[in-house]
């Protein structure tokens, strides 16, 4: 599958997000004034759910928003295409879920399938699922870290485009699942705005399982 970004200037992303945003703030000061330079600039930011300092973030910023909650929906299929299209209204050339916390469905990844990104703080394919940190804290693992991919229809299972390694240390062990997190966070935002820069600037393809940077068709 081959997939430049099709827009002419910067590549537009939509970011979505359940929570504190930090992520998305990383992509905001990584693009600054300057979307030319980054490749990219961010169109929407959408939630599925009110009240988060994410949706702060990006309001600060200037930038719209919209709220797509699952329990305004009769079905989860019909909170999917909702989302769906509540996304195509701002014609994304990548999506970016930046800490969203939900299994997205058939509608969404028919039109965002192959620019649908995701991160994850563990080595994939090691801990999916919302407990990543804890998961792997239990584990005894020595090394963890962060996963930006592409989102296919399992769980944290699509091609990985990049990861971050970090030590767990005893520290960690004894002050637990937050103190490590925030040390993942700190790879994971940088590691994210590499990953988005990258695949808007030079484009990609993927291949199976793999992921190739850099211009299609070379
Ligand atoms: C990140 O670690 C992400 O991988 C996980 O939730 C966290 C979101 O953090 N799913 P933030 O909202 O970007 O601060």
């Amino acid at each position: 599958m081959a997939s430049p970004p099709p827009s002419a200037g910067p590549a537009r992303l939509v970011v979505l997000v359940s929570g504190s945003g930090t992520n998305l703030q990383a992509l905001l000061d990584a693009i600054g004034d300057g979307p030319e330079g980054f490749g990219a600039r961010i169109v929407a930011v959408g939630a599925d759910r009110s009240g988060i300092v994410g949706l702060e973030r990006a309001e600060r910023a200037g930038l719209p928003t919209f709220v797509c909650r699952v329990k305004d929906h009769a079905t989860r299929e019909e909170w999917d295409a909702a989302l769906a299209a509540g996304t195509a209204r701002f014609r994304p050339d990548l999506v970016v879920s930046a800490g969203f916390m939900k299994i997205v469905g058939k509608e969404f990844l028919a039109r965002f399938g192959g620019r649908f990104i995701n991160t994850h703080p563990a080595l994939l394919p090691s801990f999916p699922g919302a407990h990543g940190v804890r998961d792997a804290l239990a584990y005894g693992v020595k090394v963890t870290g962060c996963t930006v991919h592409f989102v296919d229809d399992g769980v944290d299972t699509g091609p990985i485009i990049a990861q971050g390694v970090v030590e767990v240390t005893e520290e960690d062990t004894a002050e637990g699942e937050a103190a490590l997190h925030e040390r993942i966070k700190e790879i994971e935002r940088k590691l994210l705005v590499e990953a988005v820069g990258r695949l808007a600037r030079d484009g990609y393809r993927i291949e199976g399982r793999k992921v190739h940077l850099g211009h299609v068709g070379e």
